[in-house]
C-alpha cells in the first residue's frame, strides 16, 4: 500500500510548477488534498499545466527574480486563502554547459539570479507570512506547525560539476540558503528542507548534449535517471506533519551518488 498524506485544505506555492519536476511536485501536492498555486514565468506552460492539473491548482505568471512581483503574490495568496502551508522553491534554470573560461558573466548573473536569489526573494516572502500565522493543530504531533519550505536543490550542489559552475554553486548556495533559514525559524514551527536530485527526463534534462548525458548517467550507481515521481514522493513528506523534527535536513536523490 502506498503511504498516504492527508493535505486537505493546506495551501501551497509550487515556483517553476509548470515545468517537469514541479508539475509532478503539483500533481502528488492537489493528489493529497492541497490548493496548489503555480508560479512560473512560462505563460503557455502554465495554462498547460492548470489544463492538466484540474481542481486543486491555480496559475500565477511571475518572475520569481522580481522582488516587487514576489511580495505582492505572497500577500495575494495570504489574503485569498488566510495562511500559506507549503513553498516549493523549485523554479530554476540550468545556464550555460562550458568550461568557466568559456562562459559570459551574463549567464553566471542569471543562473545566481533565478536559481538563488529568486528562492531567496520567494523565502523572504513567504516565510514572512508563514511566521505571522496561527500553528496548526495536527493529528500527528502535539508540537506546533506553521509551515513547510522545500528546495529543490541538485546534487550538483552537493559535488560541484565540470562545465556547470554557475548551476553547481546556485545550488550550494540554496543548500545553505536552507541550513540558514531553518535554524532562524526553528522556534516557529516551520520546517525547511532542501533534496538534492540526481538527474531527471524533464526540459532541462533535454538541453544537455548526449556525450555528457552519458557522463552523469555513468555516475549515477543505480544506473538510471530519478524519476520525477520519486522526486514528488519525497517532497510530499517534507512538506507533510510527518516530517516534523528535520529541519536544515539536506535529503539526497541521487541514487548513490552522493553517500553523504
Ligand atoms: N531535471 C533535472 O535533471 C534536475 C536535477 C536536479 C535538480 N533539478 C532542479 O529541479 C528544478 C526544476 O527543474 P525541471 O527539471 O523541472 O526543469 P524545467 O525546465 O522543466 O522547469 C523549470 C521551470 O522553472 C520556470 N522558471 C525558470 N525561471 C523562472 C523564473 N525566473 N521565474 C519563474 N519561473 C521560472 C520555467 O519556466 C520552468 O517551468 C530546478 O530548480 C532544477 O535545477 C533538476
Amino acid at each position: 500500500m502506498r503511504a498516504r498524506y492527508d493535505l486537505a485544505d493546506r495551501i501551497a506555492i509550487v515556483t517553476g510548477g509548470a515545468g517537469g519536476l514541479g508539475r509532478g511536485i503539483a500533481h502528488a501536492l492537489i493528489e493529497a488534498g492541497a490548493i496548489v498555486e503555480l508560479w512560473d514565468a512560462d505563460c503557455a506552460a502554465l495554462a498547460d499545466a492548470v489544463a492538466e492539473l484540474g481542481e486543486g491548482a491555480r496559475a500565477r505568471v511571475l518572475d520569481i527574480t522580481d522582488a516587487a512581483a514576489v511580495e505582492v503574490a505572497a500577500q495575494a495568496v495570504f489574503k485569498d486563502h488566510g495562511r500559506i502551508d507549503i513553498l516549493v522553491n523549485n523554479a530554476g534554470v540550468l545556464g550555460e554547459v562550458k568550461p568557466v573560461w568559456e562562459t559570459m558573466p551574463e549567464n553566471f548573473q542569471r543562473v545566481l539570479q533565478v536559481n538563488l536569489f529568486g528562492s531567496y526573494l520567494v523565502t523572504r516572502a513567504v516565510v514572512g507570512l508563514m511566521r505571522r500565522q496561527p500553528a496548526r493543530a495536527s493529528a500527528i504531533t502535539l508540537h506546533p506547525l506553521r509551515g513547510h519550505v522545500v528546495n529543490i536543490a541538485s546534487i550538483q550542489g552537493k559535488e560541484g560539476m565540470a562545465k556547470a559552475a554557475a548551476y553547481s554553486a546556485s545550488k550550494a548556495g540554496l543548500l545553505a540558503l536552507t541550513k540558514s533559514v531553518a535554524k532562524e525559524t526553528a522556534l516557529d514551527g516551520i520546517i525547511v528542507t532542501a533534496v538534492t536530485p540526481a538527474a531527471a527526463e524533464t526540459a532541462m534534462a533535454r538541453e544537455i548534449s548526449a556525450e555528457r548525458r552519458a557522463d552523469i548517467l555513468g555516475r549515477i550507481p543505480m544506473g538510471r535517471f530519478v524519476e520525477v515521481e520519486e522526486v514528488a514522493r519525497l517532497v510530499l513528506w517534507l512538506s507533510s506533519d510527518e516530517c516534523s523534527f528535520s529541519t536544515g535536513g539536506i535529503f539526497d536523490l541521487s541514487g548513490g551518488r552522493a553517500t553523504y
